[in-house]
Protein backbone atom coordinates (compact mmCIF):
# COMPACT_ATOMS: atom_id res chain seq x y z
CA UNK A 1 0.00 0.00 0.00
CA UNK A 2 1.26 3.41 -0.92
CA UNK A 3 1.26 6.03 2.35
CA UNK A 4 -0.80 9.32 2.23
CA UNK A 5 2.95 11.16 1.57
CA UNK A 6 3.68 9.31 -1.18
CA UNK A 7 0.78 10.46 -2.96
CA UNK A 8 1.46 14.51 -2.75
CA UNK A 9 1.66 16.15 -5.95
CA UNK A 10 5.41 17.38 -7.11
CA UNK A 11 5.19 21.26 -7.75
CA UNK A 12 5.71 21.43 -11.36
CA UNK A 13 2.29 19.43 -11.75
CA UNK A 14 -0.29 21.67 -11.96
CA UNK A 15 -3.76 20.31 -10.10
CA UNK A 16 -5.89 20.15 -12.97
CA UNK A 17 -3.50 17.58 -14.44
CA UNK A 18 -3.56 15.43 -11.16
CA UNK A 19 -5.36 11.76 -10.97
CA UNK A 20 -5.16 9.33 -8.73
CA UNK A 21 -5.48 6.34 -11.10
CA UNK A 22 -3.04 2.99 -10.48
CA UNK A 23 -2.90 1.13 -13.80
CA UNK A 24 -2.21 -2.23 -12.18
CA UNK A 25 -5.90 -1.78 -11.24
CA UNK A 26 -8.10 -0.27 -14.08
CA UNK A 27 -10.88 -2.13 -13.41
CA UNK A 28 -14.20 0.50 -12.57
CA UNK A 29 -17.49 -0.10 -11.01
CA UNK A 30 -18.58 -3.50 -12.39
CA UNK A 31 -16.82 -2.31 -15.55
CA UNK A 32 -14.98 -5.06 -18.09
CA UNK A 33 -11.23 -4.49 -18.60
CA UNK A 34 -11.41 -2.21 -22.24
CA UNK A 35 -14.84 -0.31 -20.66
CA UNK A 36 -13.09 0.44 -17.56
CA UNK A 37 -10.19 2.46 -19.60
CA UNK A 38 -12.45 3.68 -22.31
CA UNK A 39 -14.11 5.31 -18.72
CA UNK A 40 -11.13 7.05 -17.87
CA UNK A 41 -10.83 8.11 -21.42
CA UNK A 42 -14.11 9.82 -21.29
CA UNK A 43 -13.96 11.19 -17.86
CA UNK A 44 -10.06 12.75 -18.70
CA UNK A 45 -9.15 15.94 -17.15
CA UNK A 46 -6.58 16.71 -20.36
CA UNK A 47 -5.13 14.17 -22.66
CA UNK A 48 -1.92 14.13 -20.18
CA UNK A 49 -2.38 13.54 -16.69
CA UNK A 50 -0.27 12.73 -13.38
CA UNK A 51 -0.77 10.04 -10.85
CA UNK A 52 1.27 9.51 -7.92
CA UNK A 53 0.61 5.47 -7.83
CA UNK A 54 3.30 3.35 -8.46
CA UNK A 55 5.97 5.90 -8.17
CA UNK A 56 4.68 8.83 -9.94
CA UNK A 57 4.16 8.83 -13.46
CA UNK A 58 2.42 10.55 -16.26
CA UNK A 59 -0.19 8.90 -17.95
CA UNK A 60 -1.09 9.65 -21.92
CA UNK A 61 -4.82 9.03 -22.41
CA UNK A 62 -5.35 10.18 -25.91
CA UNK A 63 -4.81 7.42 -28.93
CA UNK A 64 -2.57 9.76 -31.41
CA UNK A 65 -0.58 10.87 -28.07
CA UNK A 66 -0.12 7.55 -26.88
CA UNK A 67 1.25 6.51 -30.54
CA UNK A 68 3.51 8.94 -30.07
CA UNK A 69 5.24 8.87 -27.00
CA UNK A 70 5.49 5.01 -27.92
CA UNK A 71 7.26 6.07 -31.17
CA UNK A 72 9.51 9.14 -30.58
CA UNK A 73 12.75 7.69 -28.76
CA UNK A 74 14.56 10.69 -29.01
CA UNK A 75 12.27 12.39 -26.25
CA UNK A 76 10.77 9.23 -24.85
CA UNK A 77 13.45 6.56 -23.79
CA UNK A 78 13.33 2.53 -23.54
CA UNK A 79 15.56 2.61 -21.04
CA UNK A 80 12.76 2.03 -18.41
CA UNK A 81 9.44 0.74 -19.78
CA UNK A 82 7.83 -0.50 -16.80
CA UNK A 83 6.32 1.24 -13.26
CA UNK A 84 7.22 1.88 -10.58
CA UNK A 85 10.37 2.84 -12.04
CA UNK A 86 12.38 1.75 -8.91
CA UNK A 87 11.67 -1.51 -8.68
CA UNK A 88 9.55 -3.23 -11.43
CA UNK A 89 12.14 -0.69 -14.36
CA UNK A 90 15.25 -1.20 -12.76
CA UNK A 91 14.58 -5.15 -12.82
CA UNK A 92 13.09 -4.77 -16.51
CA UNK A 93 16.55 -4.55 -18.47
CA UNK A 94 15.30 -6.93 -21.27
CA UNK A 95 16.72 -7.00 -24.66
CA UNK A 96 15.57 -5.38 -27.15
CA UNK A 97 12.73 -3.65 -25.58
CA UNK A 98 15.31 -1.50 -22.99
CA UNK A 99 17.58 -0.74 -25.42
CA UNK A 100 16.66 2.96 -27.89
CA UNK A 101 18.15 2.86 -31.44
CA UNK A 102 20.99 2.57 -32.93
CA UNK A 103 22.10 -0.06 -30.21
CA UNK A 104 18.37 -1.69 -30.54
CA UNK A 105 18.65 -2.60 -34.15
CA UNK A 106 21.49 -5.69 -34.29
CA UNK A 107 19.09 -7.58 -31.48
CA UNK A 108 15.90 -6.85 -33.02
CA UNK A 109 17.25 -8.52 -36.29
CA UNK A 110 17.93 -11.31 -34.22
CA UNK A 111 14.57 -11.72 -33.53
CA UNK A 112 12.97 -10.88 -36.69
CA UNK A 113 14.29 -14.06 -38.47
CA UNK A 114 12.61 -16.40 -36.29
CA UNK A 115 9.35 -14.53 -36.19
CA UNK A 116 8.43 -13.24 -39.85
CA UNK A 117 5.58 -14.16 -42.37
CA UNK A 118 8.26 -16.24 -43.50
CA UNK A 119 9.48 -18.19 -40.21
CA UNK A 120 5.47 -18.50 -39.48
CA UNK A 121 3.91 -20.00 -43.00
CA UNK A 122 5.63 -23.30 -42.18
CA UNK A 123 4.60 -23.97 -39.21
CA UNK A 124 0.64 -23.18 -39.91
CA UNK A 125 -0.35 -26.70 -40.53
CA UNK A 126 1.08 -27.96 -37.24
CA UNK A 127 -1.17 -24.82 -36.10
CA UNK A 128 -4.14 -25.86 -37.49
CA UNK A 129 -3.68 -29.37 -36.70
CA UNK A 130 -3.34 -28.33 -33.19
CA UNK A 131 -6.19 -26.11 -32.78
CA UNK A 132 -8.27 -29.00 -34.63
CA UNK A 133 -7.18 -31.63 -31.99
CA UNK A 134 -7.72 -29.33 -28.89
CA UNK A 135 -11.46 -28.37 -30.35
CA UNK A 136 -12.17 -32.04 -30.27
CA UNK A 137 -11.09 -33.09 -26.97
CA UNK A 138 -14.46 -31.18 -25.77
CA UNK A 139 -16.65 -30.46 -29.07
CA UNK A 140 -19.14 -33.19 -28.27
CA UNK A 141 -18.89 -32.13 -24.08
CA UNK A 142 -21.02 -29.16 -25.14
CA UNK A 143 -18.70 -26.99 -22.87
CA UNK A 144 -15.20 -25.99 -22.40
CA UNK A 145 -13.57 -23.83 -19.81
CA UNK A 146 -11.84 -21.41 -22.84
CA UNK A 147 -9.18 -20.11 -21.20
CA UNK A 148 -7.49 -23.35 -19.45
CA UNK A 149 -8.37 -25.81 -22.30
CA UNK A 150 -7.86 -23.76 -25.22
CA UNK A 151 -6.29 -19.84 -24.97
CA UNK A 152 -3.79 -21.36 -22.82
CA UNK A 153 -2.95 -24.44 -24.49
CA UNK A 154 -2.60 -23.08 -28.18
CA UNK A 155 -0.39 -20.37 -28.32
CA UNK A 156 1.70 -21.50 -25.26
CA UNK A 157 2.16 -25.28 -27.04
CA UNK A 158 3.37 -23.54 -30.62
CA UNK A 159 5.39 -20.87 -28.70
CA UNK A 160 7.33 -24.06 -26.62
CA UNK A 161 7.75 -25.56 -29.29
CA UNK A 162 8.83 -22.67 -31.67
CA UNK A 163 11.52 -22.03 -28.47
CA UNK A 164 12.17 -25.94 -28.36
CA UNK A 165 11.69 -26.20 -24.81
CA UNK A 166 9.89 -28.67 -22.78
CA UNK A 167 5.86 -28.22 -22.61
CA UNK A 168 6.45 -29.80 -18.84
CA UNK A 169 8.49 -25.98 -17.98
CA UNK A 170 5.17 -24.43 -19.27
CA UNK A 171 3.61 -23.98 -16.02
CA UNK A 172 6.97 -22.94 -14.29
CA UNK A 173 7.14 -20.00 -17.33
CA UNK A 174 3.97 -19.12 -17.47
CA UNK A 175 4.05 -18.25 -13.95
CA UNK A 176 7.06 -16.39 -14.30
CA UNK A 177 5.93 -14.50 -16.88
CA UNK A 178 2.51 -13.48 -15.24
CA UNK A 179 4.59 -12.46 -11.80
CA UNK A 180 6.05 -10.13 -15.00
CA UNK A 181 2.94 -8.78 -16.44
CA UNK A 182 0.71 -9.07 -13.72
CA UNK A 183 2.46 -8.93 -10.03
CA UNK A 184 0.18 -10.13 -6.91
CA UNK A 185 2.62 -9.73 -4.67
CA UNK A 186 3.93 -13.34 -4.21
CA UNK A 187 7.53 -12.25 -5.80
CA UNK A 188 9.48 -9.20 -6.43
CA UNK A 189 10.71 -8.17 -9.86
CA UNK A 190 14.47 -9.35 -8.37
CA UNK A 191 13.30 -12.48 -8.02
CA UNK A 192 11.74 -13.06 -11.20
CA UNK A 193 14.13 -12.22 -12.62
CA UNK A 194 16.57 -14.62 -10.92
CA UNK A 195 14.35 -17.60 -11.40
CA UNK A 196 14.47 -16.73 -15.06
CA UNK A 197 18.02 -16.06 -15.12
CA UNK A 198 18.43 -19.84 -13.01
CA UNK A 199 16.18 -21.51 -15.38
CA UNK A 200 17.87 -20.18 -18.76
CA UNK A 201 21.45 -20.28 -18.07
CA UNK A 202 22.02 -23.87 -18.71
CA UNK A 203 19.49 -24.01 -21.72
CA UNK A 204 21.76 -20.92 -23.33
CA UNK A 205 25.33 -23.04 -22.33
CA UNK A 206 23.86 -25.86 -23.85
CA UNK A 207 23.07 -24.38 -27.00
CA UNK A 208 25.71 -22.06 -27.60
CA UNK A 209 27.70 -22.99 -31.01
CA UNK A 210 24.76 -24.96 -31.31
CA UNK A 211 22.92 -25.79 -35.38
CA UNK A 212 19.44 -26.02 -34.11
CA UNK A 213 16.61 -24.64 -35.89
CA UNK A 214 14.81 -23.15 -33.16
CA UNK A 215 14.87 -19.41 -31.86
CA UNK A 216 16.35 -19.72 -29.15
CA UNK A 217 19.40 -21.26 -30.66
CA UNK A 218 19.40 -18.39 -33.45
CA UNK A 219 19.24 -16.11 -31.39
CA UNK A 220 21.53 -16.61 -29.33
CA UNK A 221 24.22 -17.56 -31.91
CA UNK A 222 23.72 -14.53 -34.03
CA UNK A 223 26.19 -11.50 -33.68
CA UNK A 224 25.45 -7.82 -32.93
CA UNK A 225 28.42 -5.78 -34.18
CA UNK A 226 29.99 -8.67 -35.63
CA UNK A 227 30.42 -10.29 -32.11
CA UNK A 228 28.76 -12.88 -30.59
CA UNK A 229 26.37 -12.43 -27.52
CA UNK A 230 27.77 -12.20 -23.76
CA UNK A 231 25.43 -14.15 -21.36
CA UNK A 232 23.68 -11.74 -20.26
CA UNK A 233 22.64 -10.49 -23.50
CA UNK A 234 21.57 -14.01 -24.43
CA UNK A 235 19.71 -14.42 -21.30
CA UNK A 236 18.19 -10.69 -20.99
CA UNK A 237 16.89 -11.39 -25.21
CA UNK A 238 15.21 -14.97 -24.30
CA UNK A 239 13.87 -13.88 -21.32
CA UNK A 240 12.05 -11.21 -23.26
CA UNK A 241 10.95 -13.67 -25.59
CA UNK A 242 9.33 -15.41 -22.82
CA UNK A 243 7.81 -12.85 -21.20
CA UNK A 244 6.27 -11.54 -24.30
CA UNK A 245 5.25 -15.11 -26.22
CA UNK A 246 3.65 -16.38 -23.07
CA UNK A 247 0.80 -14.63 -21.66
CA UNK A 248 -0.38 -11.88 -24.57
CA UNK A 249 -1.88 -14.06 -26.88
CA UNK A 250 -3.67 -16.13 -24.04
CA UNK A 251 -5.34 -13.11 -23.36
CA UNK A 252 -6.27 -11.49 -26.88
CA UNK A 253 -7.59 -14.81 -27.75
CA UNK A 254 -9.85 -15.16 -25.00
CA UNK A 255 -11.13 -11.20 -24.99
CA UNK A 256 -12.30 -12.06 -28.41
CA UNK A 257 -14.02 -15.12 -28.08
CA UNK A 258 -15.89 -13.72 -25.06
CA UNK A 259 -16.93 -11.04 -27.63
CA UNK A 260 -17.97 -13.81 -30.31
CA UNK A 261 -19.61 -15.70 -27.53
CA UNK A 262 -22.05 -12.68 -26.77
CA UNK A 263 -22.19 -11.64 -30.56
CA UNK A 264 -23.83 -14.44 -33.22
CA UNK A 265 -24.31 -11.94 -35.57
CA UNK A 266 -20.42 -11.42 -35.93
CA UNK A 267 -19.99 -15.18 -35.55
CA UNK A 268 -22.08 -15.91 -38.62
CA UNK A 269 -20.49 -13.78 -40.71
CA UNK A 270 -17.37 -15.04 -40.70
CA UNK A 271 -18.32 -18.69 -40.24
CA UNK A 272 -20.77 -18.24 -43.96
CA UNK A 273 -17.16 -15.92 -45.18
CA UNK A 274 -14.40 -17.68 -43.59
CA UNK A 275 -12.53 -15.52 -46.24
CA UNK A 276 -13.14 -12.22 -44.38
CA UNK A 277 -11.23 -13.57 -41.10
CA UNK A 278 -8.28 -12.11 -41.91
CA UNK A 279 -9.50 -8.17 -41.87
CA UNK A 280 -11.93 -9.74 -39.22
CA UNK A 281 -8.50 -10.39 -37.31
CA UNK A 282 -7.26 -6.91 -37.84
CA UNK A 283 -10.11 -5.20 -36.28
CA UNK A 284 -10.36 -7.19 -33.52
CA UNK A 285 -6.90 -6.39 -32.71
CA UNK A 286 -8.12 -2.61 -32.52
CA UNK A 287 -11.37 -3.57 -30.60
CA UNK A 288 -9.25 -5.84 -27.83
CA UNK A 289 -6.02 -4.19 -27.29
CA UNK A 290 -3.94 -5.33 -23.79
CA UNK A 291 -0.48 -3.90 -23.56
CA UNK A 292 0.46 -0.89 -21.45
CA UNK A 293 3.62 0.31 -21.00
CA UNK A 294 6.06 3.04 -20.68
CA UNK A 295 8.73 5.67 -21.73
CA UNK A 296 11.20 7.45 -19.72
CA UNK A 297 11.42 11.01 -20.40
CA UNK A 298 14.67 11.80 -21.91
CA UNK A 299 15.45 15.89 -20.65
CA UNK A 300 13.41 18.12 -19.39
CA UNK A 301 10.82 19.62 -22.05
CA UNK A 302 7.57 21.10 -22.27
CA UNK A 303 4.97 18.65 -23.73
CA UNK A 304 1.22 18.79 -23.95
CA UNK A 305 1.25 22.06 -22.19
CA UNK A 306 3.25 20.50 -19.05
CA UNK A 307 6.43 20.61 -17.39
CA UNK A 308 7.92 17.01 -18.47
CA UNK A 309 11.57 16.35 -15.86
CA UNK A 310 14.05 14.07 -17.14
CA UNK A 311 13.78 10.42 -15.68
CA UNK A 312 10.22 10.67 -14.95
CA UNK A 313 7.72 7.80 -16.73
CA UNK A 314 4.99 8.36 -19.36
CA UNK A 315 2.86 5.31 -19.33
CA UNK A 316 1.06 4.61 -22.93
CA UNK A 317 -2.12 2.45 -21.86
CA UNK A 318 -2.68 0.85 -25.64
CA UNK A 319 -6.16 0.27 -25.20
CA UNK A 320 -6.97 4.08 -25.20
CA UNK A 321 -6.10 4.13 -28.94
CA UNK A 322 -7.70 1.08 -30.62
CA UNK A 323 -10.68 3.13 -28.04
CA UNK A 324 -10.29 6.48 -29.06
CA UNK A 325 -13.59 7.89 -30.36
CA UNK A 326 -11.49 10.83 -31.96
CA UNK A 327 -9.38 7.90 -34.20
CA UNK A 328 -11.38 4.71 -34.55
CA UNK A 329 -15.76 6.07 -34.69
CA UNK A 330 -17.77 4.04 -32.68
CA UNK A 331 -15.04 2.07 -31.01
CA UNK A 332 -16.62 -0.28 -29.25
CA UNK A 333 -18.72 -1.13 -32.36
CA UNK A 334 -16.91 -4.10 -33.87
CA UNK A 335 -17.30 -3.64 -37.91
CA UNK A 336 -15.49 -6.15 -39.99
CA UNK A 337 -15.98 -3.26 -43.07
CA UNK A 338 -14.41 -0.45 -40.64
CA UNK A 339 -12.69 1.71 -44.13
CA UNK A 340 -9.58 2.83 -42.01
CA UNK A 341 -8.65 1.02 -38.21
CA UNK A 342 -6.12 3.00 -36.20
CA UNK A 343 -4.47 1.40 -33.28
CA UNK A 344 -1.47 0.87 -30.97
CA UNK A 345 -2.36 -2.85 -29.76
CA UNK A 346 1.08 -3.93 -31.18
CA UNK A 347 3.18 -0.75 -30.34
CA UNK A 348 5.06 1.61 -32.50
CA UNK A 349 8.13 2.47 -33.96
CA UNK A 350 11.09 0.51 -34.07
CA UNK A 351 9.74 -1.68 -30.68
CA UNK A 352 6.33 -2.81 -33.18
CA UNK A 353 5.40 -6.29 -31.67
CA UNK A 354 8.02 -8.63 -33.85
CA UNK A 355 5.36 -11.49 -32.41
CA UNK A 356 2.37 -9.72 -34.31
CA UNK A 357 2.16 -11.78 -37.34
CA UNK A 358 2.03 -14.81 -35.35
CA UNK A 359 -0.15 -13.78 -32.79
CA UNK A 360 -2.58 -12.76 -36.09
CA UNK A 361 -1.79 -16.15 -37.15
CA UNK A 362 -2.88 -18.37 -34.30
CA UNK A 363 -6.09 -16.13 -34.07
CA UNK A 364 -7.11 -16.34 -37.64
CA UNK A 365 -6.71 -20.22 -37.46
CA UNK A 366 -8.47 -20.56 -34.35
CA UNK A 367 -11.49 -18.47 -35.66
CA UNK A 368 -11.84 -20.55 -38.92
CA UNK A 369 -11.39 -23.87 -37.61
CA UNK A 370 -13.84 -23.34 -34.38
CA UNK A 371 -16.55 -21.77 -36.37
CA UNK A 372 -16.40 -24.68 -38.98
CA UNK A 373 -16.76 -26.83 -36.36
CA UNK A 374 -18.79 -24.87 -33.08
CA UNK A 375 -20.74 -22.13 -35.70
CA UNK A 376 -22.97 -21.11 -32.17
CA UNK A 377 -21.78 -21.01 -29.05
CA UNK A 378 -22.32 -19.16 -25.63
CA UNK A 379 -20.73 -17.94 -22.12
CA UNK A 380 -21.76 -20.75 -19.90
CA UNK A 381 -24.81 -20.45 -17.79
CA UNK A 382 -24.14 -18.86 -14.23
CA UNK A 383 -20.80 -18.41 -15.75
CA UNK A 384 -19.45 -14.81 -13.99
CA UNK A 385 -16.40 -12.87 -16.47
CA UNK A 386 -13.95 -11.59 -14.80
CA UNK A 387 -10.61 -9.51 -15.90
CA UNK A 388 -7.45 -8.14 -14.33
CA UNK A 389 -5.31 -5.04 -15.11
CA UNK A 390 -1.76 -4.77 -15.53
CA UNK A 391 0.93 -4.44 -17.95
CA UNK A 392 -1.25 -7.08 -19.90
CA UNK A 393 -5.34 -7.17 -19.25
CA UNK A 394 -6.61 -10.17 -18.92
CA UNK A 395 -9.59 -12.62 -18.75
CA UNK A 396 -9.48 -14.31 -15.76
CA UNK A 397 -11.56 -17.36 -16.80
CA UNK A 398 -14.05 -17.98 -19.27
CA UNK A 399 -16.53 -21.15 -19.69
CA UNK A 400 -18.16 -21.26 -23.30
CA UNK A 401 -21.41 -23.51 -23.82
CA UNK A 402 -23.11 -25.16 -27.24
CA UNK A 403 -25.49 -27.21 -28.92
CA UNK A 404 -23.86 -30.56 -29.48
CA UNK A 405 -26.05 -31.37 -32.30
CA UNK A 406 -25.22 -27.84 -34.14
CA UNK A 407 -21.70 -28.85 -34.05
CA UNK A 408 -19.72 -30.43 -36.85
CA UNK A 409 -16.67 -32.88 -36.73
CA UNK A 410 -13.78 -32.89 -38.93
CA UNK A 411 -9.74 -33.60 -39.14
CA UNK A 412 -9.07 -31.39 -41.90
CA UNK A 413 -8.79 -27.97 -41.91
CA UNK A 414 -11.03 -26.17 -43.22
CA UNK A 415 -10.58 -23.72 -46.47
CA UNK A 416 -10.78 -20.29 -47.08
CA UNK A 417 -9.15 -17.32 -45.05
CA UNK A 418 -5.85 -17.03 -46.42
CA UNK A 419 -3.59 -14.68 -44.64
CA UNK A 420 -2.59 -10.86 -46.31
CA UNK A 421 -0.15 -9.50 -43.58
CA UNK A 422 -2.42 -6.77 -41.90
CA UNK A 423 -2.13 -4.35 -39.19
C1 LIG B 1 -1.90 -10.40 -29.12
C2 LIG B 1 -0.65 -10.65 -28.88
C3 LIG B 1 0.41 -9.60 -28.62
C4 LIG B 1 0.29 -8.29 -28.28
C5 LIG B 1 -1.00 -7.49 -28.08
C6 LIG B 1 1.62 -7.74 -28.16
C7 LIG B 1 1.90 -6.41 -27.88
C8 LIG B 1 3.19 -5.88 -27.91
C9 LIG B 1 3.47 -4.46 -27.77
C10 LIG B 1 2.44 -3.36 -27.55
C11 LIG B 1 4.81 -4.31 -27.87
C12 LIG B 1 5.60 -3.00 -27.84
C13 LIG B 1 6.04 -2.66 -26.45
C14 LIG B 1 6.72 -1.31 -26.38
O1 LIG B 1 6.84 -0.61 -27.37
O2 LIG B 1 7.15 -0.95 -25.27
C15 LIG B 1 5.38 -5.63 -28.04
C16 LIG B 1 6.74 -5.89 -28.15
C17 LIG B 1 7.26 -7.16 -28.16
N1 LIG B 1 6.56 -8.35 -28.29
FE1 LIG B 1 4.57 -8.53 -28.45
N2 LIG B 1 2.52 -8.75 -28.39
C18 LIG B 1 1.84 -9.89 -28.69
C19 LIG B 1 2.39 -11.13 -29.01
C20 LIG B 1 3.72 -11.43 -28.94
C21 LIG B 1 4.29 -12.74 -29.17
C22 LIG B 1 3.48 -13.98 -29.54
C23 LIG B 1 5.64 -12.63 -28.97
C24 LIG B 1 6.71 -13.68 -29.06
C25 LIG B 1 6.56 -14.86 -29.54
C26 LIG B 1 5.91 -11.25 -28.66
C27 LIG B 1 7.17 -10.73 -28.41
C28 LIG B 1 7.45 -9.39 -28.28
C29 LIG B 1 8.80 -8.86 -28.14
C30 LIG B 1 10.10 -9.68 -28.12
C31 LIG B 1 8.69 -7.46 -28.07
C32 LIG B 1 9.82 -6.45 -27.94
C33 LIG B 1 10.21 -5.93 -29.31
C34 LIG B 1 11.28 -4.87 -29.32
O3 LIG B 1 11.62 -4.33 -28.26
O4 LIG B 1 11.78 -4.56 -30.41
N3 LIG B 1 4.74 -10.56 -28.65
N4 LIG B 1 4.37 -6.56 -28.08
Amino acid sequence: METANLLERPAHVPPERYLDFDIYQPLRDGLGFHESWSRLQAERKADLVWTPRNGGHWLALRGTLINQVLGEYVNFSNHTVLVPKATAGEAYRLIPLSLDPPAHAPFRNLLNTGMSPRAVKPIEDRIAALTISLIERFRRRGGCDFTTEFAEQLPITVFMSIVDLPEADTPKLKYLADQFTRPDGKMTYPEVVTMFTEYLAPIIAARRGGSGEDLITRMINGRVNDRALTDLEANNLCMQVLVGGLDTVVNFMAFVMLFMAEHPEHRRALATNPESIPGAVAELARRFPLVTVGREVTHDMEFEGVQLKAGEMVVCPTPLHGLDPTENAEPFNVDFGRPRIRHSTFGNGSHTCPGAHLARTELRIMLREWLARIPDFHVAPGHRTEFTGGIVGSVKSLRLAWDVASTQSGTEPSAGAGDPARR
